[in-house]
């Protein structure tokens, strides 16, 4: 097993390993032909052409340089299709779509053949379901010959299979299906098989209404989507416990709250958004797609009379750079398919986001499972956001207000803006790894910790501040890092200081609720939405997770996916024990 050190450019050997593996060029004999710091050039200058569409004149390799900066600096990454594809003959850059999926035949493989398309670029998808007629309905003269919308998700997951993300991953999916379809309880089980629909993420759509009447357990209709007619009868607390329940026992279903999505959505004119993307991030109307990028917060501190503080000057001049390039971005992508460039060009949403906020409450003292987290959560995102659409007021200024405006909130604000929306708090799986940090918002998985997934190689992590702060006070040794890996019992062990052990507070250790309560925290000042994990210990109960996904509707967040340890068979990350 290697041990972490510092390499050139800031990477890690891990994140060196990720971008050889999956990011950086190869020829045809499959030889390495790019660095990092090429890889990044080639993004920083692919995205600084978009200038020259606005002004002709435009000094393009200033503009790349300070992109150059903010990526080779590890302060902004941009999501990992635009990392891979930019300035390639490929050119598909976002990371997240919505595909429709409507009643016919037709249309709805349209959806599965733009699903290979898109997958094959490196996006994930969303889709919702509840348009199609339910399983055993009429088609034209055949009765009962319908397959309903759970099989057509299979028929979709087939596609997904099949193609591999620009041979470098799975494509992730997220499939909504309203709560009033005929079909809800087949859908909430649909995932009860281990081996089935690995890479979707299934959420149900529930309305204010359906929460009031669970409140109440009053029963509530459920309608035929094709005939719109009310079909059954069912009690809405039950259909809520069966949710719960198949939470409980796979992590699927989530929820997603439809009227307070709904409550943001930036353009009502174009209809109500009916479904949030692969890992639930990016709520968007059909067609639409969303490049993401995010701010490594671990880099984002300052040294202040001897103590470390948040070095918002450096935040001020970070923001509107990384709108602009995620705005160029929409301008030089290469969509998979032509509605696709018609809807994202019409609405320019842009998804910026953070990552690392474990590594900044580290570095600053603060435990993640404490009322000073949430604060300092509120702090930063209110003035990233700020700034974000303070930039995306600039830049309509410059280039003009999306095509879009006209009947959007912001019209009707009076505010000019160049993006329907900017924020958006991904998941960061791998750019967190190329960065060094822990991913979005999560609070640390373990201090020290073997990192599988490199097909086979095993690497140790020892968490860089852990290890400095170990060795400062006295308790580093190689004994205490054994065990830790054999066991993730750091706030056992009674030679770390309590102060240490709480500030490293791991996922396991940090309750449902204050999960939930940082996730609400960020949800407040993102337009769009937050991708977060609540995690329950393996000895949860129903009540425990019903009583967090009730939790999550009064906290104002969008939608919620919890996972109970062990509830699933494998995990990306591991120690011998997670307890
Ligand atoms: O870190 P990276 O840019 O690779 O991605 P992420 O932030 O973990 O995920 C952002 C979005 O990328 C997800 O919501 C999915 O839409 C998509 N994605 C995917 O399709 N397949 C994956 N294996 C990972 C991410």
């Amino acid at each position: 097993m290697k041990t972490l050190t510092q390499l050139p450019l800031g990477l890690s050997p891990n994140a060196l390993r990720v971008l050889e593996k999956r990011y950086l060029k190869r020829d045809r004999c499959g030889a390495i032909i790019e660095t990092p710091e090429g890889m990044f050039r080639r993004v920083a200058d692919a995205v600084a052409i978009a200038e020259r569409l606005y002004n002709a004149k435009a000094d393009t390799g200033a503009v790349a340089d300070e992109f150059y900066r903010i990526i080779a600096g590890l302060e902004f990454l941009p999501n990992s299709p635009t990392l891979l594809n930019a300035g390639t003959q490929a050119g598909q850059l976002a990371s997240c779509f919505v595909l429709p999926v409507p009643d016919s035949i037709e249309e709805s493989f349209d959806a599965v053949k733009y699903t290979a398309l898109i997958h094959k670029s490196g996006g994930g998808i969303g889709f919702n379901v509840s348009h199609i007629r339910p399983k055993g309905s009429p088609v034209g003269e055949h009765l009962d010959a319908a397959g309903g919308p759970v099989a057509l998700i299979h028929v979709i997951a087939g596609a997904a299979d099949y193609i591999r993300q620009g041979g470098v991953r799975r494509g992730c999916n997220s499939v909504v299906m309203d709560v009033t379809h005929p079909d809800i309880l087949d859908f909430i089980k649909a995932k009860n098989n281990p081996q089935a629909l690995t890479n979707f993420y299934n959420s149900v759509s529930v309305s204010d209404d359906f929460m009031a009447r669970v409140r109440l357990g009053a029963d509530y209709y459920l309608v035929d989507p094709s005939t719109r007619q009310e079909v059954r009868r069912l009690n809405a607390r039950m259909v809520f416990d069966r949710i719960v329940d198949q939470a409980w026992r796979t992590g699927d279903p989530g929820l997603v709250f439809s009227d307070r999505i709904n409550c943001d959505n930036p353009t009502p004119a174009l209809g109500r958004i009916e479904t949030v993307t692969g890992c639930g991030e990016q709520a968007m109307l059909p067609y639409e797609s969303c490049t993401l990028g995010s701010i490594n917060l671990a880099r984002m501190l300052k040294n202040e009379n001897g103590e470390l503080a948040v070095d918002y000057d450096k935040l001020d001049r970070l923001v509107p750079v990384a709108v602009r390039f995620l705005d160029n971005v929409i301008d030089i992508n290469k969509f998979p398919v032509p509605a696709i460039e018609t809807a994202t060009k019409s609405t320019r949403k842009i998804g910026l986001g953070v990552m690392g906020f474990a590594d900044m409450l580290i570095q600053l003292g603060i435990p993640y499972n404490s009322t000073r987290a949430i604060t300092l959560a509120e702090e930063i995102m209110e003035f990233i956001s700020s700034r974000a659409h303070g930039a995306s007021h600039e830049l309509a200024r410059e280039r003009g207000v999306f095509p879009a405006y006209a009947g959007s909130v912001h019209e009707s604000r009076g505010v000019a803006m160049r993006n329907a929306s900017c924020i958006t708090i991904a998941p960061t799986g791998t750019l967190s790894i190329i960065a060094g940090v822990s991913s979005g918002i999560e609070p640390i998985f373990a201090a020290v910790f073997v990192r599988n997934i490199l097909d086979g190689e095993n690497l140790l992590e020892i968490n860089p501040y852990f290890e400095k702060l170990a060795r400062e006070r006295g308790f580093f040794n190689r004994e205490l890092i054994e065990q830790l890996v054999a066991s993730n019992h750091l706030h056992a062990r009674k030679e770390i200081p309590e102060d240490v052990r709480k500030v490293f507070v791991t996922a396991h250790r940090v309750s449902p609720q204050w999960h939930v309560r940082i996730q609400a925290a960020f949800q407040r000042h993102t337009d769009n939405a937050v991708s977060k994990t609540v995690n329950f210990p393996h000895d949860a109960t129903q009540e425990d997770i019903a009583g967090v996904f009730m939790m999550a509707y009064e906290q104002g967040l969008k939608g919620i996916t919890v996972y109970r340890d062990e509830s699933r068979e494998s995990q990306p990350l591991c120690t011998s024990d997670t307890g």
